[in-house]
């Protein structure tokens, strides 16, 4: 059985700084503590597939650059195969700006850098990684054309394509990448984004999700933060709960959540009991500060029955 799971995405360094409320536009606020984290969407997601118990290959492009030597590194220690993580000359690192508030919310701004330079040809460099992979795992911070790309070398070899749509594009994606998904993972803001549906209770999350799936999508599933996860099992709406816990930092939340889904699924697992497993994966890591920091490890998923 091919267990392999490529990850296509970004690698940030995440500046921190904790708040009292996010600031309003216009306004300077004193914060409190600053870090210096590693994150990016891509990065994270790997980070998660290979701590929780996955087969962990990441393509990616980072800066020649100080972030991107250290990112680089630690990336390979967590043991991921970094073969096709290229450093690139004349950019920077991505980067990301974050406060994070004394409710754990957050706000983002990403500063791209190399993860723009996220190229077709790199996905071509790295097509014996196809070979052996059971899914592909992506999420939006590098360029849409490089997906689909990956999307069709994935298919091309028989596995599935993974797509968390974070974040949300200004124009929507193209049929022609939505049509290789077999699984989306957005969140209550991103499925609204894609299925022109606000999602408040499990009738419109059945919709939004039924909406989402006539885009030639094959699953889709809602993240909905305390309240746990929704898909729909043949034609009727599921909600698999979270557990209830102390929100620090939601920041990788989602991203642990797609990790340990790919993980669970690449096992053979249901779609329900793997939706049970990435829930708790992620719950586990809103009670921590940051995004590789948080993101836990197999050992420490215990399932109630
Ligand atoms: O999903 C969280 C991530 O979004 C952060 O680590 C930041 O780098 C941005 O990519």
């Amino acid at each position: 059985m091919k267990r392999r799971i490529i990850v296509v995405g970004s690698c940030n360094t995440d500046m921190v700084i904790r708040v009292d409320h996010l600031p309003l536009p216009g306004e300077t606020i004193i914060g409190h503590d600053f870090m210096t984290n590693q994150g990016g969407k891509g990065a994270n997601q790997a980070v998660a597939v290979q701590r929780l118990g996955g087969e962990t290959a990441f393509i990616a492009r980072l800066g020649n650059d100080d972030f991107g030597a250290k990112s680089l590194r630690l990336l390979t220690e967590e043991g991921i195969n970094t073969e096709f993580v290229r450093l690139t000359d004349g950019v920077s690192t991505g980067v990301a700006l974050i406060p994070v508030d004394d409710k754990g919310e957050n706000s983002i701004i990403v500063s791209s850098g190399a993860n723009a330079c996220l190229s077709k040809a790199d996905i071509e460099a790295a097509e014996p990684l196809f070979e052996e992979a059971s899914i592909l795992l992506m999420q939006l911070e590098t360029p849409v054309p490089t997906l689909i790309s990956a999307a069709r070398l994935a298919k091309q070899y028989g596995a599935k394509v993974v797509l968390n749509p974070a974040p949300y594009p200004k124009q929507p994606l193209p049929a022609e990448l939505l049509e290789m998904v077999d699984i989306i993972t957005p969140n209550e803001t991103e499925a609204a984004g894609m299925s022109g549906v606000r999602v408040t209770d499990e009738d419109s999350a059945l919709e939004a999700i039924e909406a989402i799936q006539r885009q030639g999508v094959g699953r889709v599933i809602i993240t909905a933060g305390a309240a746990g996860a929704y898909t729909s099992i043949e034609g009727r709406l599921v909600r698999i709960p979270s557990e209830s816990v102390e929100v620090v930092d939601t920041t990788a939340a989602g991203d642990t959540f797609c990790g340990a889904l790919c993980v669970a699924l690449s096992k053979g697992t249901d779609i329900a009991e793997a939706i049970r497993f990435a829930n708790k994966a992620a719950s586990l890591s809103v009670t921590r500060i940051g995004a590789w920091m948080s993101i836990p490890y197999e050992r420490e998923i215990v399932l109630s029955s």
